[in-house]
């Protein structure tokens, strides 16, 4: 695996990449790299010949008052996860790098990047939004990929590519859990050993949706009020949003009782806000219509 610091190489790199006719695959992420990145490197490498992944900290997608400065950062742990998972190339920019002295263009998806996560942290799209476009022209990928754990994200980026024409397809891949549910994340590492156990909730709480739903319940208040207080029930789980939301449009749905909806979950457990999400169905009918053919369950 080849690692650049700076855009002219990786670019120049790519360049020779693309004239011998090799498809490309890009995993964008923020190091500290879990089972769940390995997973979309392995996807990308199963799709594409090449796989181009990211480790980059983004300034820009974190309000003043979360947790950069503490995100885990571990570079050297990084490269061996990445190379082992088929990387063939590692992108480490540092800041400097990615917004020079006098940076000031955003690239914004005002609508879908205000709800959900964006109503509890209003810059944050804008951020990744405007980052993820940078890295799109840096490396130009034929397919981007991104995990399930952050769905919106993923419609951002897919209306992001759509509006601007950008030549990438953009690929969801299922999210990795622990074996108590608990979908993978780099946050996790702040986990007292309490709240860890804590935050299996989460998982339970989209089991319950499901079974609701796959057992008639057709009313998304109902299926709410359910997830609401099984969350609640948890002395160290703090709520930010339970949602039953239309998983094109992102808007809040009210019947369950025609199609896929998503059930999308924001909790705080202790200080750690972690997110998940679950596409629900009633009996009968497949998922398989909405970007995903199977979600993987807990093992
Ligand atoms: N458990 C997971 N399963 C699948 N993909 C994941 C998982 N966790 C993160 N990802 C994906 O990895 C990419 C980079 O996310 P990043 O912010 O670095 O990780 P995390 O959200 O775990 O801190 C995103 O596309 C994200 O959706
Ligand atoms: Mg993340």
């Amino acid at each position: 695996m080849r690692t650049f610091q700076q855009v002219g190489p990786l670019r120049t790199y790519l360049r020779g990449i693309r004239a011998e006719g090799k498809t490309i695959g890009f995993v964008p992420t923020m190091g500290a790299l879990h089972d769940g990145h390995k997973g979309l490197i392995q996807r990308a490498k199963g799709d594409c010949d090449l796989v181009v992944t990211s480790a980059y900290v983004n300034p820009a997608q974190f309000a003043a008052n979360e947790d950069f400065d503490r995100y885990p950062r571990d570079m050297n742990a990084d490269q061996a996860i990445a190379s082992n998972a088929g990387a063939d190339a590692f992108f480490m920019p540092s800041t400097d790098e990615m917004y020079p002295a006098g940076f000031q263009t955003v690239v914004d998806v005002p609508d879908m990047g205000a709800v959900l996560e964006g109503a509890h942290r209003p810059t944050h799209f804008r951020g990744v939004v405007t980052v993820v476009t940078k890295l799109l022209n840096i490396v130009q990928p034929d397919r981007i990929y991104f995990g399930q754990k952050d769905y919106q994200q993923l419609i951002i980026i897919e209306h992001l590519v759509r509006d601007l024409n950008i030549q990438s397809a953009v690929i969801l891949v299922p999210t990795v859990r622990e074996s108590d549910g608990l979908a993978m994340s780099s946050r996790n590492a702040y986990l007292s050993e309490q709240e860890r156990e804590a935050a299996a909730i989460l998982y339970r709480a989209l089991m319950l949706a499901d079974e609701m739903v796959k057992n008639g319940v057709t009313s998304a208040d109902e299926v709410k009020r359910d997830v609401e207080r099984l969350i609640s029930s948890e002395p160290l789980a703090s709520i930010d949003y339970v949602a039953l939301i239309n998983p094109d449009t992102l808007q809040e749905v009210h019947s369950l009782a025609d199609g896929v909806a998503l059930v999308a979950l924001a909790v705080r457990i202790g200080k750690t806000r972690l997110i998940d999400n679950w596409f629900v169905a009633p009996a009968g009918i497949p998922i398989s219509k909405n970007r995903l053919s199977s979600q993987s369950r807990a093992k």
